[in-house]
């Protein structure tokens, strides 16, 4: 790239903000020119508006830049990522669509608009040209692109790998959710300490869960997205772990594999299709198989593959559906931001900045 792309993020200092903050410190492609928050934040140093709550150091280059606010006059770049809560997200960020920037968005607010690729690069990098429909319908030069919930994330990934080979019928699908996923102070210890909590969010959790993944293992049809065929059943619990989100999920296939031997091979040697491959967020590898009897763990390994990588461990027989395993990905970064930056970029790849 000969001059990097001017970047901002908005929500910069909330959770996934700060994500956005620490994966785009010298990102070889992306310049951050502009961080936006709520007006209690603008007009600060950002190293004063925020409580900095990732384990490795602020990075320098944002210490002195001044928050501004959320609106296009204030932030003008190619690229916006969007760290925004639904509401906020649902009214500014088709302003910044307008306004010609492409919109990488965290939020839920557009992930089931027909024209708004709701992507995970290794899986459907296709749907990304949606935004060529989504410029047409909306007369916008800009666009917003969308990554699913922190849950679905994994799940998806894996279900791609084995729908490809096995073809997928039926997931049932138990996640326990790390903290972080609920944002910055998040839940009170009070509640979460010594507990669990089987409701995530104010609810509609399930529901993501039980449809994202749908959209994204569907097919490109004549510009718009025909939902793959697969039913889907979620609990969604609130767990006290930091970061990392778990997901115990049972599937039943079309042609059921014959051994476990070839579930694993199918899993580890899954790759991203060749546009999505060689990105420079793209994770390596795309999926981790653990085959000792007691992991993943979200301590010991969310942060495989620099936290982008999909660890799948405990794949065995199941007496109900086909198979059973247990699915890692970790919620703030190949969740949330990483997820973001990875669809960027393939925006950028593909041409259609
Ligand atoms: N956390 C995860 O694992 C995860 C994963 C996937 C998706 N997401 C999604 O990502 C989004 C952000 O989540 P989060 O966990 O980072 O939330 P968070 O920690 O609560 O941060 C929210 C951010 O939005 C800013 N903000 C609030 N109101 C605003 C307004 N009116 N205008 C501009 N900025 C405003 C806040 O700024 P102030 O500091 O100034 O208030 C803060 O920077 C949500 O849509 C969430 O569902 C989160």
């Amino acid at each position: 790239m000969s001059s990097p792309i001017p970047v901002a993020v908005l929500g910069a200092t909330g959770s996934v903000g700060q994500r956005f903050i620490s994966l785009l410190d010298n990102h070889p492609w992306f310049k951050v020119v502009a961080l936006a928050a709520s007006d209690k934040s603008a007009g600060q140093k950002y190293s004063q508006a925020t409580r900095w709550v990732l384990d490795s150091p602020m990075p320098d280059y944002v210490k002195d830049m001044v928050i501004v606010p959320a609106t296009t006059e204030a932030v003008q770049a190619k690229i916006v990522f969007s760290a925004l809560h639904n509401e906020v997200a649902k009214d500014l960020e088709p302003q910044f669509a307008k306004a010609g920037s492409a919109v990488c968005s965290n939020a839920s607010s557009y992930r089931r608009g027909e024209d708004v690729p709701l992507l995970l690069p290794e899986v459907n990098a296709n749907h990304i040209h949606l935004v060529k429909e989504q410029r047409k319908n909306k007369n916008w030069s800009g666009c917003i692109i969308t990554n699913p919930n922190c849950t679905s994330t994994g799940l998806t990934i894996a279900l791609k790998a084995l729908d490809d080979t096995f073809g997928v019928k039926k997931v049932f699908a138990v996640s326990l959710q790390a903290l972080s996923g609920a944002g910055y102070p998040g839940i009170s210890s009070m509640d979460i300490m010594d507990n669990i909590i089987p409701n995530v969010g104010n609810g509609g959790e399930e529901e993501k869960v039980e449809w994202e993944p749908r959209k994204m293992l569907g097919k490109l049809n004549n510009n718009q997205i025909d939902l793959a065929d697969i039913k889907f059943s979620a609990h969604t619990n609130r767990v006290a772990v930091l970061d990392g989100h778990t997901v115990c999920t049972s599937v039943e296939f079309s042609s059921p594999p014959s051994d476990i031997q070839t579930v694993l091979q199918t899993l580890s040697s899954y790759q991203a299709p060749a546009e999505a491959k060689e990105l420079p967020s793209s994770p390596q590898p795309v999926i981790s198989v653990r085959e000792e009897a007691d992991r993943p763990q979200p301590r010991l390994d969310r942060l495989t593959g620099k936290g982008m990588s999909t660890v799948i461990g405990r794949v065995r027989k199941d007496s109900i559906l086909d198979i059973k395993f247990v699915v890692l990905s970790h919620n703030t970064i190949r969740g949330a931001a990483g997820g973001s930056i990875y669809n960027a970029e393939l925006l950028v790849n593909e041409g259609l900045l």
